[in-house]
Protein backbone atom coordinates (compact mmCIF):
# COMPACT_ATOMS: atom_id res chain seq x y z
CA UNK A 1 0.00 0.00 0.00
CA UNK A 2 2.92 2.72 1.13
CA UNK A 3 4.53 4.40 -2.38
CA UNK A 4 7.91 4.11 -0.96
CA UNK A 5 9.43 1.34 -0.35
CA UNK A 6 10.66 0.77 3.28
CA UNK A 7 14.81 0.74 2.22
CA UNK A 8 14.27 4.01 1.16
CA UNK A 9 12.41 5.67 4.13
CA UNK A 10 14.93 3.86 6.42
CA UNK A 11 18.28 5.72 4.62
CA UNK A 12 16.17 8.68 4.91
CA UNK A 13 15.87 8.47 8.57
CA UNK A 14 19.54 7.12 9.00
CA UNK A 15 20.94 10.64 6.53
CA UNK A 16 19.29 13.41 8.40
CA UNK A 17 19.57 12.90 11.51
CA UNK A 18 16.61 10.63 13.16
CA UNK A 19 19.00 7.59 13.68
CA UNK A 20 21.94 5.81 13.58
CA UNK A 21 23.31 2.77 14.06
CA UNK A 22 24.32 1.89 17.97
CA UNK A 23 27.81 1.43 18.20
CA UNK A 24 28.85 2.24 14.74
CA UNK A 25 32.40 3.17 15.01
CA UNK A 26 32.69 -0.87 16.40
CA UNK A 27 31.07 -2.31 13.72
CA UNK A 28 28.11 -1.54 15.43
CA UNK A 29 25.48 -4.21 17.75
CA UNK A 30 23.00 -6.50 16.20
CA UNK A 31 19.80 -4.52 16.36
CA UNK A 32 20.61 -1.91 18.07
CA UNK A 33 19.37 2.07 17.33
CA UNK A 34 20.62 5.09 18.78
CA UNK A 35 18.20 8.33 17.97
CA UNK A 36 20.12 10.86 16.45
CA UNK A 37 19.60 14.80 16.85
CA UNK A 38 16.19 14.82 15.13
CA UNK A 39 15.02 11.39 16.14
CA UNK A 40 15.99 12.77 19.89
CA UNK A 41 13.79 15.52 19.60
CA UNK A 42 10.49 13.82 17.83
CA UNK A 43 11.08 10.61 19.93
CA UNK A 44 10.81 13.24 23.09
CA UNK A 45 8.07 14.94 21.43
CA UNK A 46 5.99 11.58 20.92
CA UNK A 47 6.40 11.27 24.83
CA UNK A 48 5.32 14.32 25.80
CA UNK A 49 2.53 13.98 23.83
CA UNK A 50 1.68 10.98 25.15
CA UNK A 51 1.91 11.97 28.68
CA UNK A 52 0.11 15.49 28.10
CA UNK A 53 -2.91 13.60 26.26
CA UNK A 54 -3.12 10.46 28.72
CA UNK A 55 -1.85 11.77 32.16
CA UNK A 56 -2.18 15.34 32.13
CA UNK A 57 -5.27 16.64 30.11
CA UNK A 58 -6.81 13.56 31.09
CA UNK A 59 -9.38 13.73 34.18
CA UNK A 60 -9.06 10.26 35.14
CA UNK A 61 -5.63 9.20 34.99
CA UNK A 62 -2.43 10.00 37.40
CA UNK A 63 1.49 8.60 36.10
CA UNK A 64 4.04 7.35 38.14
CA UNK A 65 8.02 6.16 37.02
CA UNK A 66 8.66 2.54 38.56
CA UNK A 67 12.01 0.97 38.44
CA UNK A 68 12.94 -1.28 35.82
CA UNK A 69 14.72 -3.83 37.90
CA UNK A 70 11.78 -5.48 40.15
CA UNK A 71 11.66 -8.33 42.76
CA UNK A 72 11.78 -11.35 40.64
CA UNK A 73 8.80 -12.22 42.84
CA UNK A 74 7.11 -9.77 40.44
CA UNK A 75 7.91 -11.48 37.37
CA UNK A 76 6.61 -14.98 38.99
CA UNK A 77 3.72 -13.70 39.80
CA UNK A 78 3.20 -12.43 36.10
CA UNK A 79 3.52 -15.48 34.83
CA UNK A 80 6.81 -14.23 32.56
CA UNK A 81 9.28 -16.59 34.58
CA UNK A 82 7.35 -19.57 33.44
CA UNK A 83 5.27 -18.08 30.37
CA UNK A 84 6.99 -15.31 28.54
CA UNK A 85 8.57 -17.18 26.11
CA UNK A 86 9.04 -17.97 22.22
CA UNK A 87 9.12 -21.52 20.68
CA UNK A 88 12.46 -21.17 18.87
CA UNK A 89 13.84 -23.77 16.50
CA UNK A 90 17.64 -24.24 16.00
CA UNK A 91 19.17 -25.29 12.52
CA UNK A 92 21.50 -27.81 13.31
CA UNK A 93 23.65 -27.23 9.71
CA UNK A 94 24.88 -23.46 10.50
CA UNK A 95 23.37 -22.73 14.08
CA UNK A 96 20.95 -20.13 13.38
CA UNK A 97 18.25 -19.87 15.46
CA UNK A 98 14.56 -18.82 14.25
CA UNK A 99 11.30 -17.94 15.97
CA UNK A 100 9.21 -21.07 15.19
CA UNK A 101 6.33 -19.55 14.19
CA UNK A 102 8.05 -16.43 12.39
CA UNK A 103 9.63 -19.11 10.54
CA UNK A 104 6.74 -20.73 9.49
CA UNK A 105 4.72 -17.71 8.42
CA UNK A 106 6.98 -15.79 6.32
CA UNK A 107 7.80 -19.13 4.39
CA UNK A 108 4.43 -20.63 4.00
CA UNK A 109 0.88 -18.64 3.34
CA UNK A 110 0.01 -20.02 7.17
CA UNK A 111 -0.87 -18.53 10.52
CA UNK A 112 0.06 -20.81 13.20
CA UNK A 113 -1.05 -18.22 16.44
CA UNK A 114 -2.42 -20.72 19.21
CA UNK A 115 -0.30 -24.06 17.83
CA UNK A 116 1.46 -26.23 20.31
CA UNK A 117 5.46 -26.98 19.65
CA UNK A 118 4.55 -30.23 17.97
CA UNK A 119 2.19 -29.06 15.68
CA UNK A 120 4.86 -26.05 14.83
CA UNK A 121 7.66 -29.36 14.33
CA UNK A 122 5.26 -30.95 12.19
CA UNK A 123 4.28 -27.80 10.35
CA UNK A 124 7.83 -27.33 9.68
CA UNK A 125 8.66 -30.90 8.60
CA UNK A 126 5.24 -31.70 6.27
CA UNK A 127 6.37 -27.77 4.52
CA UNK A 128 9.57 -29.45 3.90
CA UNK A 129 11.07 -25.21 5.15
CA UNK A 130 14.50 -25.00 4.57
CA UNK A 131 16.81 -22.84 6.98
CA UNK A 132 16.70 -19.20 5.37
CA UNK A 133 20.20 -18.75 6.11
CA UNK A 134 21.83 -21.93 4.87
CA UNK A 135 19.22 -23.34 2.39
CA UNK A 136 19.26 -27.15 4.89
CA UNK A 137 16.30 -28.51 6.46
CA UNK A 138 17.65 -29.77 9.08
CA UNK A 139 16.31 -28.98 12.43
CA UNK A 140 16.39 -29.25 16.25
CA UNK A 141 12.36 -29.39 17.82
CA UNK A 142 11.05 -26.57 18.99
CA UNK A 143 11.64 -25.35 22.37
CA UNK A 144 11.00 -22.25 25.01
CA UNK A 145 13.20 -19.39 25.10
CA UNK A 146 12.20 -16.90 27.79
CA UNK A 147 12.75 -13.56 26.45
CA UNK A 148 14.09 -12.01 29.68
CA UNK A 149 17.50 -10.39 30.01
CA UNK A 150 18.91 -12.14 32.97
CA UNK A 151 21.13 -9.91 35.29
CA UNK A 152 22.64 -10.19 38.85
CA UNK A 153 21.80 -7.26 41.49
CA UNK A 154 25.71 -6.94 44.33
CA UNK A 155 28.58 -9.22 43.46
CA UNK A 156 27.40 -12.36 43.72
CA UNK A 157 26.42 -13.93 40.28
CA UNK A 158 24.25 -16.93 41.78
CA UNK A 159 20.74 -17.55 41.18
CA UNK A 160 19.40 -15.62 44.60
CA UNK A 161 20.59 -12.17 42.75
CA UNK A 162 19.57 -12.84 39.88
CA UNK A 163 17.17 -10.30 38.78
CA UNK A 164 15.41 -9.38 35.36
CA UNK A 165 15.27 -6.45 33.21
CA UNK A 166 11.58 -5.82 32.72
CA UNK A 167 9.92 -6.58 29.85
CA UNK A 168 6.93 -4.74 30.06
CA UNK A 169 6.52 -1.91 31.94
CA UNK A 170 3.01 -2.45 33.37
CA UNK A 171 4.00 -4.53 36.13
CA UNK A 172 5.73 -1.78 38.31
CA UNK A 173 2.01 0.16 38.14
CA UNK A 174 0.64 -3.13 39.34
CA UNK A 175 2.47 -3.03 42.65
CA UNK A 176 2.52 0.20 42.95
CA UNK A 177 -1.41 0.38 43.06
CA UNK A 178 -1.75 1.11 46.69
CA UNK A 179 0.80 3.06 47.11
CA UNK A 180 -1.13 5.42 44.12
CA UNK A 181 -4.52 4.99 46.13
CA UNK A 182 -2.76 6.12 49.42
CA UNK A 183 -1.17 9.39 48.32
CA UNK A 184 -3.86 10.42 45.55
CA UNK A 185 -7.49 11.50 45.77
CA UNK A 186 -8.54 8.77 42.60
CA UNK A 187 -11.52 7.07 42.90
CA UNK A 188 -12.44 4.21 40.74
CA UNK A 189 -12.33 4.48 37.78
CA UNK A 190 -8.82 5.98 37.29
CA UNK A 191 -5.92 5.10 35.50
CA UNK A 192 -1.98 5.05 36.13
CA UNK A 193 0.58 5.24 33.06
CA UNK A 194 4.19 5.17 32.49
CA UNK A 195 6.44 5.78 30.01
CA UNK A 196 9.85 3.89 30.23
CA UNK A 197 12.56 1.49 28.73
CA UNK A 198 11.03 -2.16 28.65
CA UNK A 199 13.96 -5.21 27.42
CA UNK A 200 13.13 -8.48 25.41
CA UNK A 201 15.72 -10.67 23.92
CA UNK A 202 13.78 -10.95 20.97
CA UNK A 203 14.96 -14.10 18.95
CA UNK A 204 14.10 -12.59 15.68
CA UNK A 205 14.05 -8.90 16.47
CA UNK A 206 13.93 -6.79 13.30
CA UNK A 207 12.32 -4.48 9.96
CA UNK A 208 14.77 -1.41 11.78
CA UNK A 209 13.30 -0.10 14.66
CA UNK A 210 9.61 -1.94 14.62
CA UNK A 211 10.73 -4.91 16.59
CA UNK A 212 13.93 -4.21 18.65
CA UNK A 213 15.48 -5.56 21.91
CA UNK A 214 15.55 -2.37 24.51
CA UNK A 215 12.49 -0.20 23.25
CA UNK A 216 10.38 2.32 25.30
CA UNK A 217 6.85 1.50 26.26
CA UNK A 218 3.55 4.12 27.01
CA UNK A 219 1.50 2.21 29.38
CA UNK A 220 -1.70 2.99 30.80
CA UNK A 221 -3.58 1.01 33.19
CA UNK A 222 -6.75 2.00 33.73
CA UNK A 223 -8.89 0.38 37.15
CA UNK A 224 -12.18 0.08 36.86
CA UNK A 225 -15.30 -1.80 38.35
CA UNK A 226 -15.92 -5.48 37.39
CA UNK A 227 -18.73 -5.44 34.45
CA UNK A 228 -18.20 -1.68 33.69
CA UNK A 229 -15.06 -2.82 32.15
CA UNK A 230 -16.39 -3.35 28.51
CA UNK A 231 -17.17 -0.56 28.30
CA UNK A 232 -14.23 1.54 29.43
CA UNK A 233 -12.39 -1.25 26.65
CA UNK A 234 -14.33 0.69 24.16
CA UNK A 235 -13.74 4.01 25.55
CA UNK A 236 -9.93 3.81 25.29
CA UNK A 237 -9.69 1.83 22.41
CA UNK A 238 -11.36 4.83 20.91
CA UNK A 239 -9.04 7.03 22.83
CA UNK A 240 -6.24 5.82 21.07
CA UNK A 241 -6.86 5.56 17.69
CA UNK A 242 -8.25 9.13 17.92
CA UNK A 243 -4.72 9.97 19.32
CA UNK A 244 -3.54 8.24 16.06
CA UNK A 245 -5.96 10.10 13.74
CA UNK A 246 -5.39 13.37 14.91
CA UNK A 247 -1.29 13.01 14.81
CA UNK A 248 -2.42 12.71 10.87
CA UNK A 249 -1.63 9.37 10.31
CA UNK A 250 -3.38 8.15 6.68
CA UNK A 251 -6.78 6.47 7.26
CA UNK A 252 -6.26 4.34 4.58
CA UNK A 253 -3.52 2.81 6.29
CA UNK A 254 -5.09 2.33 10.14
CA UNK A 255 -7.24 0.10 11.19
CA UNK A 256 -8.29 -1.60 14.27
CA UNK A 257 -8.20 -5.45 14.34
CA UNK A 258 -9.94 -7.19 17.12
CA UNK A 259 -8.42 -10.59 18.31
CA UNK A 260 -10.62 -13.76 17.97
CA UNK A 261 -11.05 -15.92 20.70
CA UNK A 262 -8.61 -18.35 20.53
CA UNK A 263 -5.87 -14.98 20.27
CA UNK A 264 -6.71 -14.15 23.48
CA UNK A 265 -4.74 -14.41 26.45
CA UNK A 266 -6.52 -16.99 28.88
CA UNK A 267 -7.12 -14.21 31.51
CA UNK A 268 -8.71 -11.52 28.50
CA UNK A 269 -11.80 -10.48 28.15
CA UNK A 270 -10.61 -8.60 25.03
CA UNK A 271 -8.23 -7.34 22.93
CA UNK A 272 -7.86 -5.21 19.91
CA UNK A 273 -5.19 -3.73 17.91
CA UNK A 274 -4.14 -0.57 16.27
CA UNK A 275 -2.29 -2.02 13.18
CA UNK A 276 -0.40 0.23 10.67
CA UNK A 277 0.01 -0.70 6.78
CA UNK A 278 3.99 -0.51 7.07
CA UNK A 279 5.88 -0.86 3.91
CA UNK A 280 7.00 -4.15 4.98
CA UNK A 281 4.35 -6.03 5.55
CA UNK A 282 0.59 -5.88 5.19
CA UNK A 283 -0.34 -5.11 8.48
CA UNK A 284 1.98 -4.19 11.95
CA UNK A 285 0.05 -4.01 15.31
CA UNK A 286 1.47 -0.50 16.38
CA UNK A 287 -0.42 -0.45 19.52
CA UNK A 288 -2.89 -3.17 21.67
CA UNK A 289 -5.86 -2.71 24.31
CA UNK A 290 -6.28 -5.25 26.20
CA UNK A 291 -9.27 -6.00 29.06
CA UNK A 292 -6.62 -7.67 31.44
CA UNK A 293 -9.97 -8.45 34.07
CA UNK A 294 -8.50 -8.72 37.54
CA UNK A 295 -6.01 -10.97 36.60
CA UNK A 296 -3.19 -9.12 37.43
CA UNK A 297 -3.94 -7.31 40.89
CA UNK A 298 -5.30 -10.92 41.54
CA UNK A 299 -1.65 -12.28 40.90
CA UNK A 300 0.25 -9.54 42.89
CA UNK A 301 -2.01 -10.24 46.14
CA UNK A 302 -1.60 -13.98 46.01
CA UNK A 303 2.26 -13.77 45.48
CA UNK A 304 2.88 -10.76 47.82
CA UNK A 305 0.49 -11.38 50.48
CA UNK A 306 -0.95 -8.02 50.17
CA UNK A 307 -4.40 -6.94 49.36
CA UNK A 308 -4.61 -5.41 46.33
CA UNK A 309 -8.12 -4.25 46.51
CA UNK A 310 -10.77 -1.66 46.34
CA UNK A 311 -12.85 -0.40 48.74
CA UNK A 312 -15.68 1.78 47.50
CA UNK A 313 -16.05 4.29 49.70
CA UNK A 314 -19.92 5.15 48.97
CA UNK A 315 -21.15 1.59 49.06
CA UNK A 316 -18.10 -0.06 51.18
CA UNK A 317 -18.04 -3.07 48.78
CA UNK A 318 -14.45 -4.96 48.35
CA UNK A 319 -13.66 -5.33 44.71
CA UNK A 320 -10.33 -6.57 43.32
CA UNK A 321 -10.58 -3.95 40.05
CA UNK A 322 -10.72 -5.07 36.31
CA UNK A 323 -8.08 -3.33 34.03
CA UNK A 324 -8.24 -1.78 30.32
CA UNK A 325 -4.78 -1.18 29.73
CA UNK A 326 -3.50 0.66 26.31
CA UNK A 327 0.13 -0.30 25.84
CA UNK A 328 2.36 1.08 22.65
CA UNK A 329 5.48 0.94 22.26
CA UNK A 330 7.82 4.46 21.72
CA UNK A 331 9.86 3.50 18.42
CA UNK A 332 6.79 1.60 17.39
CA UNK A 333 4.61 4.63 16.90
CA UNK A 334 8.07 6.57 15.74
CA UNK A 335 8.29 4.50 12.68
CA UNK A 336 4.98 4.29 12.02
CA UNK A 337 4.55 8.23 11.40
CA UNK A 338 7.84 8.18 9.91
CA UNK A 339 6.74 5.85 6.98
CA UNK A 340 3.38 7.83 6.82
CA UNK A 341 5.05 11.45 6.70
CA UNK A 342 7.85 10.09 4.75
CA UNK A 343 6.98 11.91 1.08
CA UNK A 344 9.43 12.62 -2.83
CA UNK A 345 7.87 15.47 -4.37
CA UNK A 346 8.95 16.53 -7.92
CA UNK A 347 9.15 19.97 -8.01
CA UNK A 348 10.05 20.72 -11.55
CA UNK A 349 12.34 19.92 -14.19
CA UNK A 350 15.21 17.87 -12.59
CA UNK A 351 13.97 19.05 -9.27
CA UNK A 352 12.51 17.63 -6.09
CA UNK A 353 12.41 17.32 -2.23
CA UNK A 354 11.61 14.85 0.72
CA UNK A 355 9.36 16.14 3.07
CA UNK A 356 8.10 14.78 6.31
CA UNK A 357 4.85 16.10 6.79
CA UNK A 358 4.70 15.32 10.28
CA UNK A 359 2.39 17.03 12.92
CA UNK A 360 3.57 20.21 13.57
CA UNK A 361 3.21 19.45 17.67
CA UNK A 362 5.69 16.73 17.25
CA UNK A 363 8.44 18.58 14.42
CA UNK A 364 11.50 18.67 16.26
CA UNK A 365 12.01 21.91 14.88
CA UNK A 366 9.42 24.40 14.55
CA UNK A 367 10.82 27.31 12.45
CA UNK A 368 13.84 28.08 10.35
CA UNK A 369 14.90 31.69 10.13
CA UNK A 370 16.52 32.53 6.94
CA UNK A 371 18.31 35.54 6.31
CA UNK A 372 17.94 36.19 2.21
CA UNK A 373 21.68 37.77 2.95
CA UNK A 374 24.33 37.42 5.40
CA UNK A 375 24.33 41.21 5.93
CA UNK A 376 20.45 40.76 7.29
CA UNK A 377 21.84 38.20 9.81
CA UNK A 378 22.05 40.49 12.95
CA UNK A 379 18.70 41.85 12.59
CA UNK A 380 17.08 37.97 11.46
CA UNK A 381 18.99 36.89 14.47
CA UNK A 382 16.93 38.92 16.80
CA UNK A 383 13.63 37.22 15.61
CA UNK A 384 15.49 34.15 16.40
CA UNK A 385 16.42 34.81 20.07
CA UNK A 386 12.53 36.16 20.63
CA UNK A 387 11.30 32.70 18.98
CA UNK A 388 13.65 30.15 20.64
CA UNK A 389 12.10 31.23 23.77
CA UNK A 390 9.02 30.09 22.73
CA UNK A 391 9.30 26.72 21.09
CA UNK A 392 12.70 25.02 18.99
CA UNK A 393 14.18 27.37 16.26
CA UNK A 394 16.76 26.63 14.16
CA UNK A 395 19.03 30.10 12.20
CA UNK A 396 20.46 28.83 8.85
CA UNK A 397 22.09 31.60 7.03
CA UNK A 398 23.92 29.33 4.57
CA UNK A 399 23.05 28.05 0.94
CA UNK A 400 20.14 29.20 -1.15
CA UNK A 401 17.27 29.88 0.20
CA UNK A 402 15.78 26.99 -1.98
CA UNK A 403 18.10 24.48 -0.42
CA UNK A 404 17.47 25.88 3.19
CA UNK A 405 13.80 24.79 2.43
CA UNK A 406 14.78 21.49 1.30
CA UNK A 407 17.07 20.74 4.10
CA UNK A 408 14.21 22.11 6.74
CA UNK A 409 11.98 20.28 4.31
CA UNK A 410 13.46 16.71 4.83
CA UNK A 411 13.52 16.84 8.81
CA UNK A 412 9.66 18.30 8.76
CA UNK A 413 10.12 21.85 10.14
CA UNK A 414 6.58 23.53 9.59
CA UNK A 415 7.71 26.92 8.96
CA UNK A 416 10.58 28.53 7.10
CA UNK A 417 10.79 32.34 8.10
CA UNK A 418 12.50 34.64 5.90
CA UNK A 419 13.92 38.12 6.64
CA UNK A 420 14.59 40.25 3.35
CA UNK A 421 15.50 42.99 2.47
CA UNK A 422 12.00 44.56 2.96
CA UNK A 423 11.63 43.57 6.18
CA UNK A 424 13.77 46.28 7.44
CA UNK A 425 11.50 48.47 6.33
CA UNK A 426 7.80 47.21 6.54
CA UNK A 427 8.87 44.75 10.05
CA UNK A 428 7.12 41.31 7.88
CA UNK A 429 9.01 38.04 6.92
CA UNK A 430 7.55 36.01 4.23
CA UNK A 431 6.61 32.49 6.23
CA UNK A 432 7.04 29.40 4.11
CA UNK A 433 4.63 26.63 4.75
CA UNK A 434 6.33 23.06 4.85
CA UNK A 435 3.17 21.02 3.24
CA UNK A 436 1.49 23.59 0.77
CA UNK A 437 4.92 25.81 0.11
CA UNK A 438 2.60 28.87 0.36
CA UNK A 439 4.30 31.86 1.65
CA UNK A 440 2.92 34.72 3.59
CA UNK A 441 3.56 38.10 4.67
CA UNK A 442 3.68 38.06 8.14
CA UNK A 443 4.30 41.09 10.72
CA UNK A 444 7.16 40.13 13.09
CA UNK A 445 4.90 41.37 15.74
CA UNK A 446 2.64 38.46 15.20
CA UNK A 447 5.07 36.15 14.01
CA UNK A 448 4.90 34.07 17.48
CA UNK A 449 1.46 33.96 18.04
CA UNK A 450 1.21 33.06 14.12
CA UNK A 451 3.04 29.73 14.30
CA UNK A 452 1.95 29.05 18.38
CA UNK A 453 -1.56 28.43 17.20
CA UNK A 454 -0.19 26.21 14.11
CA UNK A 455 1.78 24.17 16.32
CA UNK A 456 -0.65 23.30 18.42
CA UNK A 457 -2.45 19.42 18.88
CA UNK A 458 -5.81 20.02 18.23
N1 LIG B 1 1.92 -4.85 28.87
C1 LIG B 1 1.45 -5.45 27.67
C2 LIG B 1 2.46 -5.56 26.63
O1 LIG B 1 3.63 -5.31 26.85
P1 LIG B 1 2.80 -6.24 24.15
O2 LIG B 1 1.79 -6.46 23.06
O3 LIG B 1 3.80 -7.30 24.37
O4 LIG B 1 1.95 -5.97 25.45
C3 LIG B 1 2.83 -3.65 23.77
O5 LIG B 1 3.54 -4.87 23.87
C4 LIG B 1 3.42 -2.77 22.71
O6 LIG B 1 4.82 -2.61 22.92
C5 LIG B 1 3.31 -3.34 21.29
O7 LIG B 1 2.06 -3.06 20.71
C6 LIG B 1 4.44 -2.61 20.59
O8 LIG B 1 4.03 -1.31 20.22
C7 LIG B 1 5.49 -2.50 21.68
N2 LIG B 1 6.50 -3.58 21.58
C8 LIG B 1 6.42 -4.84 22.07
N3 LIG B 1 7.54 -5.54 21.80
C9 LIG B 1 8.36 -4.71 21.12
C10 LIG B 1 9.67 -4.82 20.56
N4 LIG B 1 10.38 -5.94 20.67
N5 LIG B 1 10.19 -3.75 19.91
C11 LIG B 1 9.50 -2.60 19.81
N6 LIG B 1 8.28 -2.42 20.32
C12 LIG B 1 7.70 -3.45 20.98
Amino acid sequence: MSKYSFDEIVSHLKSSGFVYQGSEIYGGLSNSWDFGIIGAALKKNIKDLWWKVFIETNPYNVGIDSAILMNPKAWEASGHLKGFADAMVDCKECKSRFRADKLIEDTTSLTVEGKSFEELDAIIKEHNIVCPECGKANWTNARAFNLMFKTFIGTLEDSKSTVYLRPETCQGIFVNFNNVLRTSRKKIPFGIGQIGKSFRNEITPGNFIFRVREFEQMELEFFCEPGEDLKWFEYWEKYCYDFVKKLGISSDKLRIRPHAKEELAFYSKATSDIEYAFPFTDWGEVWGIADRTDYDLSQHSKYSGKDLIYLDPETHEKYTPYCIEPSVGVERLFLMICCDAYDKEQLGEGDERIVMHLHPAISPIKACICPLSKKLSENAAKIFDELVKEFPCEFDETGSIGKRYRRNDAIGTPFCITYDFESQEDNCVTVRDRDSMEQKRIKIDELKDYIKERIEFK
